[in-house]
């Protein structure tokens, strides 16, 4: 980047040759990136079952063609009154000034550009009011993470409702990080130049940073109604896999739910997150939003996904293999491999349908 807020054209990347699907990004950041930044990223808790489990659940699921029918598909979609090219979304990534010197800021540019919706971290390294700005009109939903002095937290929301973002994503799967031996042994530490813009005013928590009191400031159930009860944002709850805490979430006046177990990251042994998609489907309704993540690779994958009852999902790591590798223009390029995926296989298997999902 030249001065603050100018773009360079080499700032924008580059897709390498042969790049033809979000897998062919992985092994070119892992040559990119430094070892413990990339272990970071790619990473996952403990022996990376639940993270294997993610895409194993999708390989097993099968897509039964329906043919010859009269209407073009459409691969867009709403939601909360916004249409959007496709039901993919950017799921919520921390510190991405660790992937690139653009950070947030080349992503929201992706997605605008590629007319998605960026779901922007509370651990993002640049201010959630600079990628609004860098979104330039696209559409961002706000993923909070719950700090220990209720005041802040409050904060954080308003001022997310005022920047635009149009939904609230309030993770609760992640109290504590999970056990991280693959960052563990590659050394991972978050550099201090990278301390999240958002928190940079949070006041001291008080606790000793040992585990006993950061289990102690847990987000609770209350803490989600208390949220939910002061913001005009819809709220989405992120990490649920259990249908009754989905059922509880929606009777709190959540407008949904994302079944996720943060790609593995968290509790290792965890349930992949599209196996638990149909009941929980089945226990809302048809109502309430559902959204999926973790191992979401192909456009057959949304199609799954859709056919068990998700309105979209979210892609976490090839997004920012992409961002590391090619800038926003990978990013950009990266979504349109996949939207174009999913177009492609709405053309050959005709649109997603829960009957589908309930043979199965
Ligand atoms: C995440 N994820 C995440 N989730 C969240 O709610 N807040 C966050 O700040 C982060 N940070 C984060 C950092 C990194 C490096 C990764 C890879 C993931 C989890 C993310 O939103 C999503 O649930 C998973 O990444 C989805 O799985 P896949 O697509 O990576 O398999
Ligand atoms: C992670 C946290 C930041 O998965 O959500 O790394």
């Amino acid at each position: 980047m030249t001065t603050a807020g100018h773009l360079d054209p080499s700032d924008f990347g580059a897709i390498p040759p042969g790049v033809v699907s979000l897998e062919d990004w992985a092994p070119l950041a892992r040559e990119r990136l430094a070892p413990e930044a990339h272990a970071y990223l790619a990473g996952h808790a403990c022996d990376g079952v639940t993270a294997r489990r993610n895409r194993e659940a999708f390989l097993a699921a099968e897509i039964a063609p329906r043919l010859l029918r009269e209407e073009t598909p459409d691969p867009t979609t709403r939601l909360f009154g916004r249409t959007i090219a496709a039901p993919v979304l950017v799921a919520p990534v921390a510190h991405q000034g660790l992937f690139h010197p653009l950070a947030e800021r080349a992503t929201a540019m992706a997605t605008s550009a590629v007319d998605t919706i960026l779901v922007a971290s509370t651990l993002s390294t640049l201010s959630l009011e600079a990628i609004a700005e860098a979104a330039d009109g696209g559409t961002q939903w706000f993923q909070l993470y719950v700090q220990p002095d209720r005041g802040f937290t409050d904060a954080l929301v308003a001022r997310a409702e005022a920047a635009g973002y149009a939904a609230l994503v309030i993770t609760v799967d992640a109290p504590v990080f999970g056990v991280r031996n693959v960052e563990q042994r590659a050394g991972f530490r978050l550099p201090a130049a990278l301390a999240p813009a958002n928190l940079c005013d949070a006041p001291a928590d008080g606790g000793d940073g040992s585990l006993a009191a950061l289990l102690a400031r847990r987000p609770t159930w209350s803490d989600v109604a208390h949220i939910v009860a002061r913001t005009r944002l819809p709220v989405l709850l992120k990490g649920i896999l259990d249908v009754e805490d989905a059922a509880r979430a929606i009777d709190l006046g959540a407008a949904g739910v994302i079944v996720s177990n943060h790609g593995g990251r968290v509790l290792d042994l965890a349930p992949a997150a599209l196996d638990r998609l149909a009941p929980i489907r089945d226990r809302l309704g048809d109502r309430p939003t559902i959204l999926l993540d973790g191992g979401v690779r192909r456009g057959g994958d949304v199609h799954v996904a859709l056919s068990r009852g998700a309105d979209a999902v979210m892609v976490g790591r090839p997004l920012i293999e992409a961002l590391a590798v090619g800038g926003p223009l990978g990013v950009a390029h990266a979504l349109r491999t996949l939207i174009d995926e999913w177009a492609i296989t709405l053309a050959l298997a005709g649109p997603p349908r829960r009957s589908d999902a309930r043979d199965q």
